[in-house]
């Protein structure tokens, strides 16, 4: 298959030192299908990323949720890309809804951080969805291409980013997915459309992971809540 199965557990900001120990022992014990079948990556808060990394088996691997635009400095609070790579941290989380909504970060702004996590060296876990209002709308793929396009005026190469589509009420249509393929295809180019993960978060569970990861153009998941529990092990699964 030309896209690895890829599953995202984005832990958010919950969690005691205690809770990444037993998440990880979870993680570390479970049975799952090999690397060559599926990319397995979690997200821990910045103050536990080294202490997850330390424990974690070394077929997966962690994301930070979030970094600095550019070059570190006086940005009082901000952690920079170069300071992930510094902590071997391969990959980053970036325009995350709950950033876009409760940080009011832009899509420029956003698209500013892919461009210049990917140069330092990160992969990148970019993502992108409309809100429920943008949705009655009926403004959904012009929203989501428009946040694409932002990203894709700023990168030349997609090799080392997953697109993450994320809208809780469009579970299991798989639509929207076809629709930015598309779009990667006409504005970008078809190798990128052809080799671009693009992923799915929203409400995905043990429940519900197998029939979501059949939709063809479903190529994995970034899971919040339930990359807390051990069903994550059952949505790591749903790649075979
Ligand atoms: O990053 C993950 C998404 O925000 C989905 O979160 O699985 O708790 O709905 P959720």
């Amino acid at each position: 298959a030309p896209r690895k199965f890829f599953v995202g557990g984005n832990w958010k900001c919950n969690g005691t030192g205690d809770d990444v120990k037993k998440i990880v022992t979870v993680l570390n014990e479970a049975e799952v299908p090999s690397e060559d079948a599926v990319e397995v990556v979690v997200s821990p808060p910045f103050v536990f990323l080294q202490q997850a990394t330390g424990l974690l088996r070394p077929d997966f691997a962690v994301a930070a949720q979030n970094c600095w635009v550019r070059k570190g400095g006086a940005f009082t609070g901000e952690i920079s890309a170069e300071m992930l790579v510094n902590l071997q941290v391969p990959w980053v989380i970036l325009g995350h809804s709950e950033r876009r909504a409760l940080l009011n970060e832009s899509s420029d702004f956003v698209a500013d951080k892919v461009a210049y996590a990917l140069a330092q060296g990160l992969k990148v876990i970019a993502c992108i969805g409309e809100t429920l209002e943008q949705r009655e709308a009926g403004t959904t793929m012009e929203v989501v291409a428009a946040q694409t396009k932002a990203i894709a005026e700023k990168i030349s190469d997609w090799t080392n980013v997953v697109l993450t589509y994320e809208p809780v009420w469009a579970i299991g249509t798989g639509k929207v997915h076809d629709g930015l393929r598309k779009w990667l295809q006409a504005n970008v180019g078809p190798a990128v459309a052809e080799s671009t993960r693009i992923i799915y978060g929203g409400s995905v569970n043990g429940a519900n992971c197998k029939e979501l990861a059949a939709q063809p153009d479903l190529d994995g998941f970034l899971v919040g809540g339930a990359s807390l529990k051990p069903e994550f092990v059952d949505i790591i699964k749903s790649a075979t």
